[in-house]
């Protein structure tokens, strides 16, 4: 169930405080997430929301992929990611709306993808967070779950190990989605990046 009480200052105290450098500290991650956009399949026209969007470092390939007649979202919870994306000019290819993705204001099946990159990690009940981005999405929509470098590899960054309770792990993320009207089609867990493709079921 969707709990309106949830305290974000965790998440907002920790992004706000790597909000101004968090696009220069992994400039090279450009193409990366060009590559992973590129795999939606969007085209012109179409509506994306990119979920937790941050600074925006997916938002132009985003608006390249669906054209100047398409919609592009970007919606995040912290207010300085948000500042940041604004300052690098990210307004100019999307609307930036400070948001909950458990509670998105958008109308049902308003969109045709969404984008989340590095988020899903944060989420405190990714179970009914999935199931609302699966509301905003039209039956047969798509979802990417992308990260820039693999599980292994972030884990390491981070002084960690992955561990099998990973909700990332394919056991445990395709029954995940398929609970939250989501088919994983595509699953790819390497050094160089994470991308999970998943079609809106009815
Ligand atoms: C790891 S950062 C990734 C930012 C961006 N997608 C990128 O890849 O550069 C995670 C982002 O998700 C946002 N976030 C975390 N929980 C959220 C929620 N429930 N709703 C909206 N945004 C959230 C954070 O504020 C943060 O900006």
């Amino acid at each position: 169930m969707r709990n309106m009480s949830d305290d974000h200052t965790h998440v907002q105290e920790f992004f706000t405080a790597r909000a101004a450098d968090w696009d220069s500290k992994f400039p090279g991650d450009g193409p990366a997430f060009a590559a992973a956009v590129a795999e939606l399949g969007l085209r012109e026209g179409d509506r994306v929301l990119d979920a937790g969007c941050g600074t925006g470092r997916a938002l132009p390939p985003l608006r390249a992929a669906v054209g100047p007649s398409g919609v592009v979202l970007g919606a995040d919870l912290t207010p300085a990611m948000l500042e940041a994306a604004t300052r690098a000019g990210r307004g100019a290819d999307a609307q930036l709306l400070l948001a909950d993705v458990a509670a998105l204001p958008l109308r049902a099946e308003s969109l045709d993808a969404v984008f989340a990159a590095g988020l899903i990690a944060h989420l405190p009940h990714p179970a009914e967070n999935l199931r609302e981005l699966a509301r905003t999405v039209r039956q047969g929509g798509m979802l990417a779950l992308f990260h820039p470098i693999g599980r292994a590899a972030l884990a390491a960054r981070h002084g960690r190990q992955i561990t099998p309770d990973d909700l990332r792990a394919e056991p445990n993320l395709r029954p995940l989605l398929a609970g939250s009207g989501w088919r994983m089609t595509s699953y790819v867990d390497e050094d160089d990046r994470f991308l999970v493709l998943a079609t809106r079921e009815s």
